[in-house]
């Protein structure tokens, strides 16, 4: 399958404002966030004690880990408040209808 491919994993009408929705994808939990400014895709998994994020409170386009509660921004996966100092892995996503589908890439 080429790169350039997108995998089609959730439906809009499923996901409202404010929530998420973890999918699994090539070996690989991503978790499809639905802010305010849009639709985000970052791995599933909280870069400090690596229990997924899935839960975690969504305002703006943050995330705090449901656990210890370090923030991560959506939209480009950067950790803005510790105990995590990782950043998170992204994914790029597009929106057809209410498809949403994620590039798909190469396991790490
Ligand atoms: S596991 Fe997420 S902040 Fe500790």
């Amino acid at each position: 399958m080429s790169e350039d491919n997108f995998l089609a994993v959730a439906d809009t009408t499923d996901i409202d404002l404010g929530q998420s929705q973890s999918v699994h994808v090539n070996g690989v939990d991503i978790l499809i966030c639905h802010t305010e400014e849009g639709v985000f895709a970052v791995e599933d998994l909280c870069t400090h004690a690596m229990i997924p994020l899935c839960g975690g409170e969504i305002q703006g386009n943050y995330i705090t880990c449901p656990l210890h509660g370090a923030v991560f921004d959506l939209t480009d996966g950067s950790v803005q408040s510790p105990p995590a100092f990782e950043d998170l892995r992204t994914f790029e996503l597009k929106i057809e209808g209410t498809m949403i589908s994620v590039k798909n890439f190469k396991q790490e």
